[in-house]
């Protein structure tokens, strides 16, 4: 969308609504969990919640041991929220407020997570800033979780429009370095008990001999 402002747009949203009334607010991330469980990662392995905005992924992650969590989101609203939330616990946490699609990453990640971000990038030219930064910051061998509304499903998400995703046209963005390694479909119920159709993929990036 042309002169979109995304940061203003983003920070209305946090400062409006409370973190447990939009649309994809979940009590427990328990698709996330799952596919992390299967990425075999150590507790000192580095993990980035791209776009984590206020999700309580990071306090599940934090309760079950990883150290070096980082959450990055274009909204410092929905980060403030997450810090409140957590108390002295988000002091174990680095927050970056950033725009993905301008973001230089500055280390490497065992795990890149993406619940409902990509799928806001419309325009091309954005996707590759994405998945340059993504492979700039991902080690090899390292996983991506994405969750993106499937094909068939909603076509916005916080009134905005959104790229609907399946694994072969997520692979066609990402290039030859990503395997998909499990696809997931999950009926999302919002606060206001709509259904939501989302596609989850786990990815491994720059795999050796597997
Ligand atoms: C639909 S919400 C999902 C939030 C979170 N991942 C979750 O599962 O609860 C999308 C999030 O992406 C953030 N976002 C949107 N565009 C972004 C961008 N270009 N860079 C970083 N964050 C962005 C928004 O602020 C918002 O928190």
């Amino acid at each position: 969308m042309e002169n979109f402002d995304s940061k203003a747009h983003w920070q209305k949203v946090y400062q409006q609504k409370q973190p447990t009334g939009v649309s994809w607010f979940q009590t427990e991330p328990f698709i996330s969990l799952d596919l992390i469980s299967h990425c075999g990662l150590g507790c000192a392995d580095p993990i980035i919640d791209v776009g984590g905005g206020a999700s309580v992924l990071v306090d599940a992650l934090l309760q079950l041991g990883y150290s070096r969590l980082r959450v990055l989101d274009i909204s410092g609203h929905a980060l403030a929220a997450s810090r409140r939330r957590l108390g002295a616990e988000a002091e174990r946490v680095t927050w970056v407020e950033a725009d993905i699609t301008t973001y230089a990453p500055q280390e490497e990640y065992a795990l890149w997570h993406d619940r409902a971000v990509f799928h806001f990038l419309t325009d091309a030219s954005d996707r590759r800033k994405y998945v340059k930064a993504l492979k700039q910051a991902l080690r090899p061998g390292g996983y991506l979780i994405m969750a993106a509304f499937a094909i068939g499903g909603p076509e916005k998400c916080s009134g905005l429009p959104i790229v609907q995703y399946d694994a072969p046209k997520l692979l066609a963005e990402l290039g030859p370095e990503f395997r998909l390694l499990e696809e997931r479909r999950e009926s999302h119920v919002t606060p206001e008990q709509q259904i939501q159709q989302f596609a989850w993929f786990r990815l491994g990036y720059l795999e050796t001999g597997t």
